[in-house]
């Protein structure tokens, strides 16, 4: 009765029945995992953000495709605060940054068709994929003090069913973001297999350090979509806006834009009150990204300090975002060490699989985990892996 493309293996997996029983039994558990920025204890202007929703023209129904204008100007002055100058008119507003992938795939691709996805990433990209039914081909991110681009297997990748290549920028979970070298190769190898860049730019403000990373949304050199939202960069995922933002050589991208009218159009999807409370609820973005990068910066420090006698554990350096990668010792899977810290320690951590990374002896953690969680969870979980020699 369903379709092919529904038939997902929905079991789950050793991990997550772990996580399930754990929760169930009702022991405290200590979520290094802890990605939802609504329940890390931030200070929120709550007060700002209610009276944001309230705007009286919420009352008016008034169709526009792309999204509102003002809403469209606040995302506009988002870009002008990072250096760059986008037309309102070459942006469109979704209610998340995934309906602003499914958008680019509905644009990009016919059924079958390839996009190019880095390994290790986001494990949301598979459905999203699928649902388009769309091809992920994988191209690999190496490690060597840093990530960068491994651009022999991005070429390699490369078929005559490419249509994209998609940066993470900065990257979940390695941190890593792309550097002006690597954009000149890949606008390089768009213009030779005549290919859109996507680059899916949530954490952009949360650098670790300097220099902070460039926006996309002004590249000229490939034709590109640049996507983010409210869920990251104002800590705002209840509110469900994102968008994405076109730019490149000025004939594809007024054709971009004028496809793209007609599948926004056909859909109709974000909310008046919603789009009327963008400029407010864009403006306390700076407020919650100062805490969050503070956040992160505070326990950043903690880890450092905790991996300094560790003998087996370290840490990859990366440059941005909310998360840390841990190689540990590949003896056993990243999967068994996850269930046995849960099972022993109480603590909750990623186990690398889950972002496709190569091999086992990766760990990720959430940095934006309230600080004293952290530094109690580092302990027991530095503590049990130093104990295996
Ligand atoms: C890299 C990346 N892109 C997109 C998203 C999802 O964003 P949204 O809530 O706007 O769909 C996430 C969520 O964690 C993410 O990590």
């Amino acid at each position: 009765m369903f379709a092919r493309r529904t038939q997902w293996n929905l079991a789950t997996n050793r991990h997550a029945q772990a996580v399930e029983r754990a929760r169930l039994s009702g022991c405290p558990l200590l979520d290094l995992t802890a990605g939802n920025p609504t329940a890390v204890g931030l200070a929120y202007e709550d007060a700002r953000i209610l009276a944001a929703l309230q705007h009286p023209q919420a009352l008016t129904y008034e169709p526009a495709p792309l999204g509102l204008l003002p809403a469209r100007q606040a995302v506009a002055a988002y870009y002008a605060g990072h250096g760059v100058t986008l037309p309102p008119e070459h942006i469109v507003l979704t209610v998340s940054t995934s309906e602003a992938y499914t958008y680019c795939f509905r644009l990009l691709c016919d059924p079958g068709d390839e996009v190019l996805v880095p390994s290790p990433s986001y494990p949301l990209f598979d459905f999203l994929a699928d649902i388009q039914d769309v091809r992920l081909v994988p191209y690999e991110l190496v490690y060597d003090h840093g990530w960068q681009i491994e651009f022999e297997s991005l070429a390699r990748a490369i078929t005559p069913r490419s249509r994209a290549i998609m940066v993470v920028h900065p990257n979940n979970p390695t941190g890593h973001f792309t550097r002006p070298w690597e954009l000149d190769r890949l606008n390089h190898l768009c213009r030779e297999h005549e290919l859109a860049l996507v680059a899916d730019e949530v954490f952009l403000d949360n650098p670790i350090s300097a220099p902070a990373p460039f926006s996309f949304a002004d590249n000229q050199g490939a034709l590109t979509f640049t996507l983010s939202g409210l869920s990251k960069i104002c800590a705002l995922p209840q509110i469900k806006v994102a968008w994405l933002a076109a730019s490149g050589p000025s004939e594809l991208v007024a054709e971009a834009m004028a496809k793209l009218e007609v599948i926004a159009d056909t859909y109709l999807s974000p909310n008046a009150p919603i789009q009327w409370a963008i400029p407010e609820l864009l403006s306390t973005g700076p407020g919650i990204q100062r805490q969050l990068n503070q956040r992160v910066a505070t326990n950043l420090a903690t880890f450092d300090e905790a991996l300094s006698t560790a003998r087996l554990v370290t840490r990859l350096a990366f440059d941005a975002g909310w998360y840390a990668v841990l190689r540990t010792p590949a003896a056993r899977s990243d999967e068994e060490l996850a269930i046995l810290l849960l099972e022993e320690d109480g603590v909750l951590v990623h186990p690398g699989h889950f972002f496709d990374f190569p091999a086992a002896g990766y760990l990720v953690l959430s940095l934006i985990t309230p600080p004293e969680d952290f530094a109690e969870g580092i302990r027991r979980l530095l503590h049990r892996i130093e104990s295996f020699v």
